[in-house]
């Protein structure tokens, strides 16, 4: 069946204008893991707003100038000092935790629910993830679990803002500041989202966003990380190029950790599209949470069909909307029945995640790097993973009926087929 929703992944003129400039230009990267007659430390402390005011090849260590100019937009709007690019969110994890100085052994918490990379990314620096708990309501970390997941080796939580709703940042950031944990805030899919009076992201040590194809702005591949900690924006501009081999003599041991050569830059050109689209990324969330106000006004009187419940002062902007089937005597249709009679009326909707994080055999087989059980081989503690290790979360997984198709430039027109099967569906 022709699928007649639209895809997030857009283009318009504006965009097509300034790609064809930069294309033009033979400008592609600007990138180059060398400073040439800047010095280092300099070079890697300048502020995003500092770094935009340089000539388009004055800095090649950090980019060309549209590279500098998408960093410096992104770190006005979300007022934060340093915004920094990579290819991709997967990429601005690692860097945030390379930057973060995560050692091997060290744990790291992580809810069991999100994408892969939130929890693969730790594995880099051979640090532990620590698998947690999410809340009934909001997906996110499940407070009380957070608790009892702590230990003495905790440096870090990496708090995911899932599918537009807010974790309960406050509470994660009161209890991480007294036991000095780091807080990295996975917010690939909740860019621009407020909580009280600040957006996701800011709340952290560091904020990471996604651009990639299915993001509400996107430049094929691409992610951006923010912070306002200088030391923590020169490491991840180390990281992020090579930046073993710009270190000098003088540099003391700690400087020098976790500063492998990668190159995780994003092109010129795809910094082109992106600061086209990030003008438009507050209307693309306004069109989501239009789409999505309708689908709950109108299918409110499905009682077995939970919404999602997002925390006081925030709105939900949902990335991809994840109602959950609780099947009753009166509508005895299971979840997996009403996702068949949904697709086949041309509705996409899907049932959840194949695996929730823990279920991964990278994890149960404990089995990351070498022979040797690399990285848990490190501890003496027994980490536990695999499917029964975290029932709630498990359960909420199999009542799971998402829809992604709630982004712009889907309109009210195309919500309305999604009601209309709905009631087809369950003969109301
Ligand atoms: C919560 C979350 N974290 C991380 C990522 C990884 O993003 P990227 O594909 O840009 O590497 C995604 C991507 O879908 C995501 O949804």
């Amino acid at each position: 069946m022709k699928n007649i929703f639209k895809p997030s992944c857009q283009m318009r003129r504006k965009e097509l204008k300034e790609v064809n400039k930069c294309i033009k230009s033979l400008n592609w990267s600007s990138f180059k893991g060398a400073t040439e007659g800047w010095n280092i430390n300099r070079c890697i402390g300048l502020t995003s707003k500092e770094a935009n005011k340089l000539k388009p090849l004055e800095v090649r260590f950090l980019g060309g100038k549209y590279v500098r100019k998408l960093e410096y937009n992104f770190s006005k709007k979300l007022n934060s000092k340093f915004a920094i690019s990579a290819n991709s969110a997967t990429s601005c994890l690692t860097l945030a935790l390379g930057a973060l100085d995560i050692e091997p052994g060290d744990e790291v918490i992580v809810p069991c629910m999100s994408y892969i990379a939130s929890a693969t990314a730790i594995l880099t620096y051979n640090a532990i993830p620590v698998f947690c708990e999410v809340d009934e309501n909001t997906y996110c970390i499940d407070i009380n679990d957070l608790k009892k997941k702590i230990s003495k080796k905790t440096k870090c939580i990496i708090v995911v803002h899932l599918g537009g709703s807010a974790a309960e940042i406050d509470s994660i950031i009161k209890i991480a500041k007294k036991l000095k944990i780091k807080i990295i805030e996975d917010t690939s899919q909740a860019p621009f989202i407020k909580y009280k009076n600040k957006f996701l992201g800011t709340y952290g040590d560091v904020g990471v966003f996604s651009f990639t194809e299915t993001k509400t702005i996107t430049s094929g591949e691409g992610g951006i990380l923010i912070t306002n900690s200088n030391n923590l924006a020169q490491k991840a501009r180390l990281i992020r190029n090579h930046g073993e081999a710009v270190a000098d003599k003088n540099w003391s041991d700690k400087k020098l950790i976790n500063i492998i050569g990668q190159n995780l830059r994003l092109t010129e050109i795809q910094a082109s599209i992106l600061i086209e689209q990030l003008k438009d990324l507050e209307f693309r969330n306004k069109q989501r949470i239009k789409n999505y106000q309708y689908l709950k006004n109108n299918l409110k009187e499905i009682k077995n069909l939970k919404q999602p419940i997002t925390i006081p002062n925030s709105v939900y902007t949902p990335y991809i909307v994840k109602w959950r089937w609780q099947k009753s005597q009166k509508l005895k249709i299971s979840r997996d029945q009403l996702c068949n009679k949904l697709n086949k009326l041309g509705i996409p909707v899907t049932k959840g995640y194949g695996k929730l994080l823990h279920e991964n055999e990278i994890f149960v087989r404990k089995i990351a790097y070498g022979k040797k059980n690399f990285p848990w081989s490190l501890s003496k503690k027994k980490y536990y993973y695999g499917r029964g290790t975290l029932k709630k979360s498990e359960a909420i997984n199999k009542e799971f009926i998402w829809f992604k198709y709630i982004n712009y430039p889907n309109t009210l027109k195309e919500m309305k087929k999604v009601v209309k099967a709905f009631k087809k569906s369950l003969k109301i």
